[in-house]
C-alpha cells in the first residue's frame, strides 16, 4: 500500500484527473439525508471509459448502497468487466478506504484494479484488492 504521491497506480495524470473529476461530480449527487457523508467512486475500464457512482441511502438504513458497489454494479451493467482502477473520493480532509462489504465486491468484480483513495487534502492511498482483503471469499 502506498501514497499516491509515491505511486501513480500505473495511470497517467490525465486518467487520474478524469477519475477524480468523475468521482467528485458523483459525490455531489450522493443521496445521503441520514449520514450526510458524501462518497463518490469511479472506475477506469479497459478502453479508457470511466463509470462513476455515489452512495445512496435509505430510511431503512441497512438498504444503503455504498458508492463503490453502486459504481461496480453499473460497470457490470455497462458490460465493463476488465477494470484497471477504482478511485474513491470523499470531500473530506482525511482519505477513507472501502468498507469490508465493498472490499469483498471489489475483490470479485475488479480483482486487477488499483484502488485509489483520495480526498480534499494530499492524503491518499493506493492498494490492491488483495492488500485490502487478503484471503477473500470466492466460489
Ligand atoms: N459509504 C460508502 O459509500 N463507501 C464506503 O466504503 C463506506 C461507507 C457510505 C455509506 C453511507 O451512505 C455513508 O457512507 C456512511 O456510512
Amino acid at each position: 500500500m502506498n501514497d499516491l504521491r509515491n505511486d501513480d497506480a500505473g495511470l497517467t495524470r490525465e486518467q487520474l484527473d478524469r477519475l477524480k473529476d468523475a468521482a467528485r461530480t458523483a459525490s455531489e449527487r450522493a443521496y445521503v439525508p441520514y449520514s450526510k457523508f458524501r462518497v463518490g467512486a469511479a472506475v477506469l475500464a479497459e478502453q479508457g471509459e470511466v463509470i462513476a457512482g455515489c452512495n445512496v441511502e435509505s430510511a431503512s438504513y441497512g438498504l444503503t448502497c455504498c458508492a463503490e458497489r453502486a459504481t461496480l454494479f453499473s460497470a457490470v451493467a455497462a458490460g465493463k468487466r476488465n477494470l484497471r482502477a477504482l478511485l474513491l473520493y470523499t470531500p473530506t480532509p482525511h482519505r477513507y478506504t472501502p468498507c469490508g462489504a465493498c472490499r469483498q465486491v471489489i475483490a470479485e468484480l475488479a480483482p486487477h484494479a488499483k484502488v485509489i483513495c483520495v480526498c480534499d487534502s494530499e492524503e491518499s492511498l493506493v492498494a490492491t484488492p488483495q492488500e485490502l482483503l487478503p484471503a477473500s471469499f470466492s466460489l
